[in-house]
């Protein structure tokens, strides 16, 4: 089992350090691992956020464990050498279209949630969000008007089997889980939507043991801040699920504790926390590294069948909070050092 490391840029390289040590405390035989170069580190080494060495050896892992990416001093250079297009390159070379970004609320933890304790605890939502598609991948750029304005575009579009394919991911996800499915789109609006919509309502026919409701993305974004409780599992276009999936990250109490996967279907999986490089702490000690831990976890489980280890550490999170470790973004002082430390000692 081999394993891609890709730190990345900012925190990146803090994070996935600790979640490399408990991956190690657990010692699964027959895993190894090989790093990579992605992002602006990979621009400054190599001209390049997602270097020919990269994509290889991406291609030839059982799985990614991804950091960050993004540093602002590349925010001048053309899109296509700017560190974002390592995240973006990887998904769609690998073809990692279901994005499942899990949310649900540690009880230690329900204060730290901009919601009421009681409103936050009920949370328990996993958004499935497309990652190949959209505005992100449409055709994009600058031009003039007639009258000579600047102007920029992005084409948003899903062509059906892009649709059917992520459909099959919520409701299989939905399944698994409580039953439900809301699938958000803004059909009152957009063609895609529409076209997102109608073969949302062509898969369920093969779902019916899924209950399926269609909400708009605007009165998603309302709800999950009223009601967050009502929602099992959401499926989403990219662009809403990008946005949705931060707010969801306040809602459980901080963006440092979601962790992700991405899958492509043939069980090739890349797992990162859904926050960025916070270029503004980076190496200071201060980030919190439990969604990269959690993502880790989320690896051994979708990635490589390994349930029980998967278990151990998402029980040796949860025992280290409960135990108070908190990092600056949950209201404490522990490093990231420390918090590794914590979960560690969880563990044994
Ligand atoms: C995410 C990130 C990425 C995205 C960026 C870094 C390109 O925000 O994974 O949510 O927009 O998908
Ligand atoms: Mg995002």
């Amino acid at each position: 089992m081999l394993i891609a490391l890709f730190p990345g840029d900012g925190i990146g390289p803090e994070i996935v350090a600790q979640a490399k040590r408990v991956l190690d405390a657990l010692a699964i035989e027959g895993m190894t691992y090989e790093e990579g170069l992605v992002g602006g580190a990979a621009y400054k080494a190599a001209g390049h956020p997602l270097p020919p060495e990269t994509l290889e050896l991406a291609k030839r892992a059982d799985a990614i464990l991804f950091g960050a990416v993004g540093d602002p001093s590349c925010d001048s250079l053309e899109r296509h050498l700017r560190p974002e297009q390592a995240i973006l390159g990887l998904r769609k070379e690998l073809g990692l279209f279901s994005n499942l970004r899990p949310a649900k609320v540690f009880p230690e933890l329900a204060g730290e949630s901009a919601l009421k304790p009681e409103v936050a605890g009920a949370i328990d939502l996993l958004i499935v969000r497309e990652t190949n598609g959209d505005v992100y991948f449409g055709e994009k750029g600058f031009r003039k008007t007639a009258d000579g304005l600047r102007e920029g575009y992005d084409i948003m579009s899903y062509n059906e089997a892009e649709v059917r394919r992520i459909a099959h991911s919520g409701f299989q996800a939905a399944r698994a889980r409580r039953g439900k499915l809301c699938s958000v789109d803004k059909a009152n609006v957009l063609e895609t939507s529409q076209l997102w919509r109608d073969v949302v309502i062509e898969v369920s026919a093969d779902y019916p043991d899924v209950a399926l409701s269609h909400m708009y993305v605007d009165n998603a974004a309302m709800q999950l801040v009223r009601d967050p409780g009502q929602f099992d599992v959401i499926v989403t276009g990219n662009l809403f699920g990008d946005i949705l999936s931060d707010q969801a990250s306040m809602c459980v109490g901080s963006i440092g504790m979601l962790a992700s996967a991405t899958l492509n279907g043939s069980g090739q999986g890349l797992y990162e926390p859904i926050h960025g490089s916070a270029p503004d702490i980076a190496g200071q000690g201060k980030a919190n590294p439990l969604a990269t831990v959690l993502s880790a976890a989320m690896m051994l489980r979708y990635s490589l069948g390994l349930n029980a280890e998967a278990d151990r550490i998402e029980a040796a999170v949860a025992k280290a909070l409960a135990g108070g470790a908190r990092s600056p973004d949950l209201g404490g002082t522990m490093s990231t050092v420390e918090m590794g430390d914590a979960v560690l000692a969880a563990l044994a």
